[in-house]
């Protein structure tokens, strides 16, 4: 069953039924101002983060309420309701659909012959939004309506004042009206006061309120407001309690008349206020500013995404690689964890793991913001190699401590690094290297996070100086607080074959940049430690048939043949692959292992069996329900990674089977059964042994977006650049006949075009650069022209 669709001219996804089984959401705006908003208008704004920076309440887990709402009345009948289908929730004679667009969101509906269409955006760079509501009399008679904007602010920016910490944030906040605005001023006498205001253009105010509870009125809710039911506001402001935006206009319409007018929401001071709300007068150049804006914002979209577009025959893995995975890219690049509408994002600031693996989404779209993004993590890293575990939206080098110093722990709550967070540096600087060419990235002197400064390439040296130092019982890394999984607890002396293998790859690639840079006794060290670490892996973690998860402190084998549960771990297989440990037959046993044992129709579970029957102190993850979360779910971004794998095995057919079973557009038809936005990837589905098989959960931020854009691009699409060039190695369904890739290679236009009509899965039979037969599937950057044709024969 279905709940909406793709609108593939664009770029939108249309909602059609208004009563998904979760609210299914948007991302509007920008670092510094960001609004969250549902199908049904619910959701709140923020700056940088939901849960310090809040501006608008939010009710998590509950009925999707509050939210921006634009609430409509005709004053010859009495009769209310809103522009969006919630909160009021006309049964009878309500027709509407949302579009949840790039950076805009649209809301649509008609009720009582009466046209209403809300445009939701933030301008670009901006620190308010814009709610542009027009309204059409369909009617052949003349009416009269009054039109209620509704916003709740937040007592204070911090969550957890605003909602728990009453007895001191209901006396804080104060509203004043001024001319065409509510101002809610926040301690309004102190050095720390804050401003916001909620305005309206394009009709004249006839009321007002600036108090939550005289706007709802006593045991009432949204869904009928005293306001709103009686017709006009109160003209109350607010002294203590709670503040609120609402602003009331009343207009008539004759027949077929449109008229538009233009709600603005933002944290700035009257003064500011007063220049912003100018800028969206109709007199003036409002009705234009809306556009522009709205153009500026496409133009920015369109720019972001510009770097790649496919056509496949599969309208669904086109709409996630150009659309939807790239535009969720950005959001978790922009946001990292810090704002959802399932948790209010107390994870404040950057996960070091996280973002440097967020920076992958992008890289192909945006290297110029990935290479900033980057060398901020790198400042964030600790001189001894560690990266912090939390890295503060404004952090900079120098202030930040290590992280058993008390300060960092009392702020973060963090007492010990964790054993993988700078071992992603490693592909990540070398994924920006291969798709800009810029070697020289590696000279670049960037400050570490306590002390002192290095180059990029010494940085890393002290990632891989880092793991050495932290040797466990059997001298693979130490598993520290976590690894990857931050449920799995092997101890201060157990070991992580995740971990060890990311290291290995570490090792490759930091070989390569030896190379490039000449560091020859570096080099030769690490050929001699890369071998003993593979070795040692081989010896401890191969069983013939699988890895094993790891060692703990005590000596316990996990994700062993000899397990009493839990004997097969997803991460250690499909790292084998992509550490370049396993060869290929050793590959493709392990990877059966895999497809026999943990794939479900909905992806493959993170291991064969939930922890609930394995003992042992660092299995965390026995909190969660069997087949949840780290505990047997399907956990979403792993699927990137066996993805990856099982492409660069050449498997094709096991590559897109994997992609369809956890694809959120793939889901479409079965969204009752997902839940989720049929758009965005989430954190987990349940797995097998939940009642519930299928259902997926925290949508939007999370590491599964990066890691399956990079499992489509470098994987089933085979676009593999590095230093000197780019590889390009499709591994794709055998139904797939003809694939279209244009890419721009650092300023060069690639036009690709893979004939597939004998059905195969990898491999080529001929390749065309410019109409010239090639004998490699490599290109050399220097071999490549401003614009290229490449035919690509299977
Ligand atoms: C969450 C965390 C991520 C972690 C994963 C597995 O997605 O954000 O850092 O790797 O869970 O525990």
């Amino acid at each position: 069953m279905n709940y909406g669709y793709f609108a593939q001219d664009k770029r939108e996804y249309v909602i059609t039924r208004l009563d998904t089984p979760a609210p299914w959401v948007n991302y509007l705006g920008s670092p510094k101002y960001g609004a969250i908003i549902s199908q049904n208008a619910g959701g709140y704004s923020f700056l940088k983060s939901g849960a310090r920076g809040r501006i608008l309440r939010y009710r998590f887990n509950y009925d999707d309420m509050p939210g921006r709402y634009v609430y409509l009345r005709d004053d010859d009948t009495s009769d209310y309701w809103s522009a969006s289908w919630q909160p009021v929730g006309k049964q009878e004679g309500y027709r509407g659909q949302c579009r949840h667009g790039l950076g805009y969101t649209v809301i649509e509906s008609q009720y009582s012959e009466i046209a209403s269409h809300t445009t939701y955006y933030v301008p670009l760079g901006q620190r308010y939004e814009i709610w542009r509501q027009r309204l059409k009399n369909e009617s052949d008679r003349q009416r009269h309506l009054s039109l209620f904007g509704y916003a709740e602010f937040s007592n204070h920016g911090d969550y957890e004042q605003d909602l728990v910490n009453l007895q001191y944030s209901l006396f804080i906040s104060k509203t004043h009206f001024d001319e065409n605005k509510i101002i809610q001023a926040i301690s309004e006498n102190s050095d720390e006061a804050v401003f916001r205001f909620f305005a309206l253009t394009g009709s004249p105010i006839n009321s007002y309120c600036g108090d939550r509870e005289a706007f709802i009125g006593a045991y009432r809710s949204y869904r009928n407001p005293q306001a709103v039911v009686e017709g006009h506001c109160a003209n109350a402001l607010n002294y203590n309690l709670n503040s609120c935006g609402a602003l009331h206009t009343a207009i008539s319409l004759q027949p077929g008349e449109e008229k538009e007018l233009i709600f603005i929401l933002g944290q700035h001071a009257q003064d500011e206020a007063a220049d912003i709300v100018r800028r969206y007068e109709p007199d003036g150049l409002s009705q234009s500013q809306c556009e522009l804006d709205l153009q500026a914002l496409e133009r920015y979209w369109q720019h972001n995404l510009a770097n790649l577009q496919v056509e496949t025959p599969d309208e669904n893995f086109n709409q996630m690689v150009n659309n939807w995975n790239a535009y969720q890219c950005f959001t978790t690049f922009i946001w990292s964890r810090a704002a959802s509408l399932i948790y209010c994002g107390q994870r404040d600031g950057y996960g070091y793991r996280d973002t440097v693996q967020d920076i992958q989404g992008i890289m192909h779209l945006r290297p110029d913001l990935a290479r900033e993004k980057l060398i901020f993590m790198l400042t964030a890293q600790l001189d001894h190699g560690a990266g912090l575990p939390l890295v503060s939206f404004d952090h900079y080098p120098g202030r930040d401590y290590t992280v058993d110093a008390f300060a960092h722990i009392s702020e973060n709550g963090e007492p010990a690094y964790r054993a993988d967070d700078a071992l992603w540096l490693f592909p990540t600087v070398k994924k920006y290297i291969a798709e800009t060419g810029e070697i020289d990235f590696l000279n670049l002197q960037v400050p570490y996070a306590n002390t002192g400064t290095g180059t990029v390439y010494e940085h890393l040296k002290q990632a891989i100086a880092f793991s050495y130092a932290h040797p466990g019982r059997n001298g693979l890394p130490a598993g520290l607080i976590a690894d990857w999984n931050d449920t799995l607890r092997l101890g201060e002396k157990g070991e992580s074959t995740f971990v060890a293998m990311q290291l290995y790859l570490a090792l490759t690639t930091m070989q390569r940049f030896a190379a490039l840079l000449n560091d020859k006794t570096y080099l030769k060290d690490l050929e001699t430690k890369q071998a003993e670490l593979a070795e040692k892996i081989d010896a401890l973690c191969f069983e013939g048939d699988r890895y094993i998860r790891g060692i703990t402190d005590t000596g316990l084998r996990i994700g062993s043949q000899d397990s009493t549960a839990a004997k097969l771990w997803l991460n250690p297989q499909s790292w084998a692959v992509l550490s370049g440990l396993a060869d290929q037959e050793r590959a493709q046993t392990i990877l059966d292992n895999v497809y026999e044992n943990v794939r479900s129709d909905y992806g493959a579970h993170l291991m064969d069996s939930s922890l609930h029957d394995l003992e042992f102190d660092g299995a965390l993850a026995r909190i969660y329900n069997d087949s949840c979360k780290e505990n047997a779910g399907i956990f979403l971004q792993p699927q990137g990674w066996l993805i990856l794998a099982e492409a660069w095995l050449g498997r094709g057919e096991r590559a897109y089977d994997y992609f369809t079973a956890s694809s959120p557009a793939h889901q479409n038809e079965r969204a009752e059964i997902r839940v989720m936005e049929p758009y965005v990837y989430g954190q987990f589905t349940e797995g097998c042994g939940s009642p519930h098989a299928g259902r997926s959960h925290v949508p939007w931020l999370t590491g599964t977006a990066s890691t399956i854009m990079v499992a489509c691009v470098e994987g089933i699409l085979g676009l593999r650049p590095d230093a000197t060039g780019i590889l390009v190695q499709p591994a794709i369904p055998r139904i797939w006949d003809r694939v279209r890739i244009e890419k721009v290679f650092r300023g060069k236009r690639l036009n690709i075009v893979v004939e597939n009509k004998d059905g195969n899965e990898t491999g080529y039979q001929e390749i065309y650069l410019n109409g010239q037969k090639m004998d490699s599937n490599y290109f050399t950057f220097k071999q490549l022209d401003a614009d290229n044709e490449i035919v690509y024969i299977m």
